[in-house]
């Protein structure tokens, strides 16, 4: 759990919050089934799980065995009843194990950024969301703002991959400078949702715009 603890650090905490947020904004309910996307270890799939309670369901999908192994140990340390709603499926973003119109509500955490096709991803959330149904992705926002853009790489350089180099964790965290400089703007990640299919799109800054997240209804 070192990349938890980092995050923990790197964000003061705040990356809970803006998971919480992204959970809320999907309107998933009790009873619920529910999909996130590029789990991971599974923040955001444990906080789906208390929102859909005992009797909804939430699968956590991740193209790495090693992250859904971590995420499943999680799982079994934990009492609560309803975190055994919880499954976890190896599997690409950009091609869905599911059938259509499946899930009433989607996450995805700093997942998108690092898919290599995002309108195929786009196309693949909206496939499997029931229709009138939400999907929420948070990632880090790519500014149109020059200040801003240069406050986050100052953030990234001096502050981010310095502290990351103390986790053991340097080669994880010095492509996100790049990586955000290469994702899309607010802007652009309303227009790719909206040819996607989705009826509407609405991208959120978060964290002093240093985050983002665009909810798109199908
Ligand atoms: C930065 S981690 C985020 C984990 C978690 N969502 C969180 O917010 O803590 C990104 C995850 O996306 C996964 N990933 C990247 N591309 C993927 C794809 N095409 N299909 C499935 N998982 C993918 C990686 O394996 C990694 O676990």
């Amino acid at each position: 759990m070192l990349r938890n603890q980092l995050n923990d650090v790197l964000s003061l905490g705040q990356h809970r919050v803006w998971k919480r947020m992204a959970v809320d904004w999907t309107g998933a309910k009790e009873g619920d089934n529910v999909l996130d996307l590029c789990c991971g270890s599974g923040d955001l799939a444990f906080l789906l799980s208390q929102k859909v309670g005992v009797s909804g369901q939430v699968t956590g999908l991740d193209f790495s065995r090693e992250q859904l192994i971590v995420a499943s140990s999680r799982q079994q340390l934990r009492s609560k009843p309803c975190y055994r709603n919880l499954k976890w499926v190896e599997g690409d973003a950009l091609d869905l194990p599911f059938c259509d119109c499946h899930f009433d509500a989607i996450t995805m955490g700093y997942g998108l950024r690092n898919v290599i096709d995002k309108y195929k991803a786009m196309k693949e959330i909206y496939r499997v969301l029931k229709p009138g149904s939400k999907a929420s992705i948070l990632d880090f926002n790519k500014s149109t703002d020059g200040f801003s853009t240069s406050i986050q790489g100052w953030m990234i350089d001096n502050i981010v991959v310095p502290v990351a180099a103390g986790y053991g964790l340097t080669e994880e965290y010095r492509y996100l400078k790049s990586s955000i400089q290469e994702f899309l703007t607010g802007d652009e990640l309303e227009h790719v949702a909206l040819e996607a299919g989705f009826s509407s799109a609405k991208h959120f800054e978060v964290g002093g715009g240093l985050m983002g997240n665009l909810v798109a209804t199908r």
